[in-house]
């Protein structure tokens, strides 16, 4: 079963969002492919690398799209990013230590995860981004 399976039910109706999600989707694929596969701990941290800091990128974006138009919500939904950003750095540290079972539990953690915020959290922020770019023609991206 696939855990990164990118459909249009995870659409948040912003063209750039789903983008960067989708990316996030496909390299969540590419590590739970390898690991799958049996790939080495040497193959696998560089796809893990990669993974965090395309969802690092992307939590800073949403939140500079947030602080922009002062969102209300801002603090509960950057709470949800820095609450998984400390969970993965611990699963990173224990990847980069070559703990075999790490690499799994990030996958199932981060497969969970971004089903629950996306469909909640972001489609919230979308809806509201949306409604904020019917009076204003620009936004900071
Ligand atoms: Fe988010």
């Amino acid at each position: 079963m696939s855990l990164f399976k990118w459909s249009s039910a995870h659409s948040v109706y912003l063209p750039e969002i789903d983008a960067e999600h989708r990316a996030i989707y496909r390299i969540g694929d590419e590590l739970h492919k390898a690991l799958l596969a049996g790939a080495a701990p040497a193959r696998l941290q560089p796809i893990v690398a990669n993974l965090l800091e395309t969802a690092e990128q992307h939590f800073r974006h949403e939140e500079r799209l947030m602080r922009a138009i002062h969102y209300t919500s801002f603090a509960w939904h950057k709470g949800q990013h820095d609450s998984t950003r400390k969970r993965w750095r611990a699963l990173a540290k224990r990847i980069a230590g070559g703990d075999t079972d790490a690499t799994g539990e990030l996958l199932q953690f981060l497969s969970e995860w971004l089903r629950g915020h996306i469909g909640v959290a972001d489609r919230m922020m979308s809806a509201r981004l949306r409604n904020y770019l019917r009076f204003n023609t620009s936004l900071a991206s």
